[in-house]
């Protein structure tokens, strides 16, 4: 049975540099390719496009496979796809230039790499040696630490529209040759191209790290480059039990304004996107207060303010943020939504009365016995029915994955007293022995989830007496 009129494999299996496969032919410009001349020949009805595993013809990538008929392309360029989709998947017929139907060489040659490919396995086995993936998994600081070390730089501003090792390393006033190599790698890895001499950005480098462009995350990518330096102490976290205190970490750049500006701008680069699905999850029927505590950005206010022009929102943050949160919400234009108070969600009142209570980021940093004073005091501040509302990342009842989630403990550890993930388990049972009813988890797209609980008020405290377990 086939659901679609075509479905088309394209391998993209990836290998160890220098072995021969389809990627380092380009099998994913053409399977990009592939998907928008489908999409523009409105084809996405008639033809599934997926990718697959080596099919054992890796010299003569990109393979590309169209069933049912089982038609094999091969040395695919992306100047061949028009003809591909116009005369194959519209009019039924293959492009016969580029089909491969010697099947008897087709086999042997897939028959001969299955069989070189156990026998090197064996031979690697039988050596000891490491597995790719276990390689990979060791080295993967490498490349972060090139891409960070050009942000901290701004290398790909100082790229600008082309320019050699010598210009680039003036611009960022560094060692013309030290420059000169990192540019090599960051080429090597794709994040800029070079002729001759010079140096340029890619589209994607060009619109995601460069000065100006209205896509730049370079300023709340930077809060990852500062993070780098307290993961670099995890070994001594892991030893003392909690983070290395400030003043004892090399390279520490904490506390300083511009570490909090940074912070602040990749709080805001997760937040944007994710800040409507949490108001379309919640909804605002019947909303009218909301206490943001930790802010931060601001983002889940104003995604509140704009989608409801009936909702008042407060956010408590500490006082070095508050000016930066300002900013946001000016620029957002909801300052009369908005207001901001600056303080200590630790030990401050939270007033009364709101209809939602958020901790969007919140709970991580705190530890077990400060998230439940804080969910009981959220309790205590809740209108009837009031909402409060965990955003953050939940891990298993075992505690050892998502992957997200139990790397990020380790961003805590090596970054707070006490913080850490914490798992649906977890939160529910601190919510309900803070006098919280109805809790339930919202899967929200994405590595975070919430966890919702409502303050169910009984008619006792209503009428002023008080109940027992909300002291
Ligand atoms: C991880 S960020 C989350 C920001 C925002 N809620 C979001 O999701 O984008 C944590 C925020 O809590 C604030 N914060 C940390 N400790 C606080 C405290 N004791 N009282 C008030 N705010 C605090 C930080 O300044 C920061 O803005
Ligand atoms: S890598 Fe594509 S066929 Fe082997």
């Amino acid at each position: 049975m086939e659901p679609f009129r075509f479905h088309l494999f394209v391998c993209t299996q990836q290998k160890p540099e220098g072995v021969p496969c389809c990627p380092a032919n380009g099998s994913f410009v053409v399977l990009d390719a592939l998907d928008r001349e489908i999409q523009a020949r409105g084809l996405n009805q008639d033809a599934q496009l997926t990718t697959c595993g080596c099919m054992g013809l890796c010299d003569e990538g990109p393979v590309l496979v169209v069933y049912p008929a089982g038609v094999w392309y091969r040395r695919v360029r992306p100047s061949d796809v028009s003809e591909i989709v116009g005369t194959h998947l519209r009019d039924g017929k293959p492009v016969d230039r580029l089909v491969w139907n010697d099947a008897p060489a087709m086999k042997a040659m897939a028959v001969e790499h299955d069989k070189k490919f156990r026998e090197a396995m064996a031979a690697r086995e039988k050596a000891g040696m490491l597995p790719d993936r276990l390689d990979q998994m060791i080295r993967g600081y490498m490349p972060s630490r090139c891409i960070l070390t050009a942000l901290e730089l701004d290398i790909f501003t100082a790229v600008g529209d082309g320019a050699n090792a010598e210009q680039i390393g003036t611009r960022i006033h560094a060692n013309a040759r030290a420059a000169g190599i990192l540019l090599n790698a960051l080429v090597a890895l794709g994040l800029l191209s070079k002729s001759g001499d010079d140096y340029k950005n890619t589209p994607e480098s060009a619109r995601f790290f460069v000065e100006g462009s209205k896509d730049n995350h370079r300023n709340g990518l930077l809060h990852t480059a500062n993070i780098w330096h307290r993961w670099s102490t995890l070994t001594d976290a892991v030893r003392r039990g909690t983070r290395v205190p400030i003043g004892l970490r090399p390279n520490d750049r904490d506390n300083t304004p511009e570490w909090t500006r940074n912070f602040i701008a990749g709080m805001q680069r997760n937040a944007q996107n994710r800040a409507p699905l949490v108001v379309k999850a919640l909804g605002t029927a019947g909303v009218r207060r909301i206490l943001d505590l930790g802010g931060g950005s601001g983002a889940y206010s104003i995604a509140f303010a704009k989608a409801c022009p009936d909702v008042q929102c407060e956010i408590l943050d500490i006082p070095e943020v508050v000016p930066l949160t300002a900013e946001y919400v000016s620029q957002a234009g909801v300052s009369a939504q908005v207001s901001l108070r600056p303080g200590d969600m630790l030990e401050d009142d939270f007033g009364s009365g709101y209809d939602i209570i958020m901790l969007n980021a919140i709970c991580h940093m705190f530890s077990e016995e400060q998230n439940q004073g804080i969910f009981r005091r959220a309790h205590q501040a809740l209108a009837p029915n009031g909402r409060l509302v965990v955003q953050d990342f939940i891990l298993n009842p075992d505690k050892a994955g998502p992957q997200r989630a139990a790397l990020f403990s380790l961003n805590m550890l090596v970054a707070t007293d006490a913080g850490a993930s914490y798992s649906e388990f977890e939160y529910t049972q601190w919510m309900k022995a803070a006098g919280f009813a109805e809790v339930c988890r919202i899967n929200l797209p994405g590595p975070s989830d919430l966890i919702v609980g409502r303050a169910i008020v009984s008619a006792q405290r209503r009428s002023g007496a008080l109940v027992l377990g909300e002291t």
